[in-house]
C-alpha cells in the first residue's frame, strides 16, 4: 500500500492529539475522485469535530468514544490523481476545489477521496491558496443569505463578525445580490470590511448597531455574538435574523427560541445547516472568475502545523481564512 503524509486524530481532544504522521493512501471509491491536495483551509468545524465539542457531537455518528474520521479538513484545492469508474465530470489532471464535510473530511492530507458532486473545477483565475479558502465559509455565507435569509436587492443586511471566514465571504455575496451592506466588525477591519465593498462599517468596540436607531431587512450572524433578542431590536417588522454558529447558548436560543420569537408574516430568526453542492460550487467559481469575490488570506501554514493554524482559528480573532499549504 503507498503511504501519504497526514494529520490524524485518533483521539476527541486539544490540537495537541494532532499527529503528523504517515497513512495509507486512499483509493477512490466509483463515485470519488482521488485528488493530490495542493492546499486546504481550516474551519471552525475542525475544532468542534477534534473536540468533539459541543459533546452531542459524539452521538451523531461520527463516533461516541473516539473520531471515526481520523483526518480533518473539509477544504480541498488540488489536482485529479485518479477518478473512480462512475466519474464523469473530471479526469485525471483537472484542477479541482471542493468540501468534503459531507463526506468524511481528510483534506489535511497529500491525498483525499472526494465524491464527484462535492467538488468543481477550480477557478482558472485564482491560486489553489484561494480556492481553498473558500469551499466551506463561502458555501456557509452564501446558503445563509441566499437559502435562509432569502435576500433581495435593495434590502438592508447587516454581517455580524464580518471580517472572519464567513463573514468576508457574506459581506462580498450580500453586495453581489444588490444589498445596502452594513458590516460590524472591530477597529482593525474597519477598512477591509470597505475593500470588500460594504457601504456602511460599525466599529463594534465603538457602537452597538442594536441600539442606533437603524433596522435591518438582513442579519447574518456568523457566530452568535449577542443574544437573539438584541437581534430581534435591530429587525425591521418583517426582517430575517440568520445565525451560522456560535456558543452552546446562542446555538440553543436559535434553535429554541427562534421558532416562538417567528411569526407567519413577519419577523424570522433562526440558524441552518450548510450542505455543500456541485451547483453552489460552480457558482462559487464563477463570482471568483469574475472577481466579484475573492478569498481574504489572513494566514498560510504547511501540513505539519496544522495544530497551530487550529489554535490560531480557535483564538476567535482571524481576519478571513488560514491556509493549509500541502504542496510547497
Ligand atoms: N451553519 C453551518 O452550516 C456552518 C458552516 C460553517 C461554519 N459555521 C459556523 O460559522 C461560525 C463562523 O465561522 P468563521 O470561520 O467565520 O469564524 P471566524 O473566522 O473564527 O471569526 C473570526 C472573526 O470574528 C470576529 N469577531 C470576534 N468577536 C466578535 C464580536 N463580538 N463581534 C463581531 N465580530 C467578532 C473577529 O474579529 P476581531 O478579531 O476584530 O474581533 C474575527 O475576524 C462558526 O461558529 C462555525 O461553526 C456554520
Amino acid at each position: 500500500m503507498e503511504k501519504m503524509k497526514a494529520i490524524v486524530n485518533t483521539e476527541y481532544g486539544s490540537p495537541d492529539v494532532l499527529r503528523y504522521t504517515e497513512v495509507d493512501k486512499p483509493l477512490p471509491k466509483e463515485d470519488e475522485v482521488l485528488v493530490k491536495v495542493h492546499a486546504s483551509s481550516v474551519n471552525a468545524a475542525d475544532w468542534h469535530l477534534l473536540r468533539a465539542s459541543p459533546f452531542l457531537v459524539r452521538f451523531s455518528g461520527l463516533g461516541i468514544l473516539k473520531p471515526k474520521n481520523t483526518i480533518l479538513g473539509s477544504d480541498v484545492a488540488g489536482t485529479v490523481e485518479a477518478v473512480g469508474q462512475k466519474v464523469r465530470d473530471f479526469k485525471p489532471g483537472d484542477e479541482v476545489f471542493g468540501d468534503a464535510f459531507v463526506s468524511g473530511l481528510g483534506g489535511f492530507a497529500e491525498y483525499v477521496c472526494v465524491p464527484e458532486k462535492f467538488l468543481a473545477l477550480k477557478p482558472t483565475t485564482v491560486t489553489f491558496e484561494e480556492a481553498a479558502a473558500m469551499p466551506l465559509a463561502a458555501l456557509t455565507a452564501l446558503h445563509g443569505l441566499r437559502d435562509k435569509g432569502k435576500i433581495l436587492p435593495g434590502q438592508k443586511v447587516l454581517v455580524n463578525g464580518a471580517s472572519g471566514g464567513v463573514g468576508s465571504f457574506a459581506v462580498q455575496l450580500a453586495k453581489y445580490f444588490g444589498a445596502e451592506v452594513t458590516a460590524v466588525c472591530s477597529t482593525r477591519h474597519l477598512d477591509l470590511m470597505k475593500s470588500l465593498g460594504a457601504d456602511h462599517v460599525i466599529d463594534y468596540s465603538r457602537e452597538d448597531f442594536t441600539k442606533n436607531g437603524q433596522r435591518y431587512d438582513l442579519i447574518l450572524a456568523a457566530n452568535g455574538y449577542r443574544s437573539i433578542f438584541d437581534y430581534k431590536r435591530a429587525l425591521s417588522p418583517k426582517g430575517v435574523y440568520v445565525m451560522s454558529g456560535g456558543s452552546g447558548g446562542q446555538m440553543a436560543q436559535a434553535m429554541l427560541i427562534g421558532p416562538f420569537l417567528s411569526r407567519k408574516n413577519g419577523q424570522k430568526l433562526g440558524n441552518f445547516l450548510s450542505t455543500p453542492n456541485k451547483k453552489d460550487l460552480l457558482f462559487l467559481k464563477e463570482v471568483m472568475e469574475t472577481g466579484k469575490v475573492k478569498a481574504v488570506i489572513d494566514r498560510r501554514y504547511p501540513l505539519s502545523k496544522v495544530a497551530d493554524a487550529i489554535r490560531y482559528l480557535e483564538e476567535g480573532h482571524a481576519r478571513g481564512k488560514v491556509v493549509i499549504n500541502v504542496v510547497d
